[in-house]
């Protein structure tokens, strides 16, 4: 219960209407929540075994690179596969800043985390409405670990600073600590079309 009053202050705050949740059953939106749980798994690890090979191989400066390249790719692939808007932003963002709906959510993830919810529950959904459609929403936010600090944290190594101004001149992304919020995996399914199953592994998964 505590979850749709929250959603409903949202829905308030965020000005949205004309969506009526109780268009689509019940049963749906668990299924669209699983599904977005699944995808949202599937990307995180997929850029952490991406990243920790990196890190292993090149150092941070050249894990810098892979990140810059390979997130915004995995996210493409599995955007593609599932025909959802699947991304990551941040209230400090590095590459995407949220949009409206989604700092509002960030903002309430935060109150959840001092309010004493463990970052790693920190999920939330919600049917809006986005450029006029109904759309399935879904956020669940990324904790920060000592390894993100490297390139998240408050004392990053100026030749990582350096790399990082050079391909994210507007970067917002560092002087977290361990535990912090970095930000939150974000989903986005039009609700125009039927829920279909979808697998989302992938194939490159090394
Ligand atoms: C080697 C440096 C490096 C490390 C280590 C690193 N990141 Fe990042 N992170 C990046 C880069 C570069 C981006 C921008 C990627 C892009 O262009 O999509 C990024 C983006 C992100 C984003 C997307 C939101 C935003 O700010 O754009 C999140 C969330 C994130 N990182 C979380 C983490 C977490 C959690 C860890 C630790 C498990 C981590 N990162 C470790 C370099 C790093």
């Amino acid at each position: 219960m505590r979850m749709v009053q929250r959603g409903f202050v949202i829905w308030l705050l965020a000005g949205l209407g004309g969506c009526d949740q109780n268009t689509i059953s019940s049963h749906e939106i668990r299924q669209r929540m699983d599904a977005s749980r699944d995808v949202v798994k599937v990307f995180g690890k997929t850029l952490k075994s991406h990243l920790q090979q990196a890190m292993q191989q090149g150092g941070p400066v050249a894990a810098i690179e892979v990140c810059h390249e390979k997130a915004p790719e995995i996210a493409r692939q599995l955007s593609q596969k599932t025909g959802w808007d699947i991304h990551r932003t941040s209230l400090k963002p590095r590459r995407q800043p949220p949009d409206e709906w989604e700092r509002q959510v960030l903002e309430e993830f935060e109150k959840r985390k001092a309010a004493g919810e463990p970052v790693k529950k920190l999920e939330f959904h919600q049917i809006v409405e986005k450029d006029g459609k109904p759309v399935f929403r879904y956020m669940k936010a990324i904790e920060t670990q000592p390894v993100c600090l490297v390139c998240h944290g408050k004392n990053v190594a100026p030749v990582v600073a350096e790399k990082i101004r050079q391909l994210y001149p507007n970067d917002q992304a560092t002087g977290f600590d361990v535990g912090d919020i970095r930000g939150a995996f974000s989903v986005i399914q039009p609700l125009d079309k039927p829920f279909t199953q979808v697998s989302v592994s992938l194939e490159d998964n090394s």
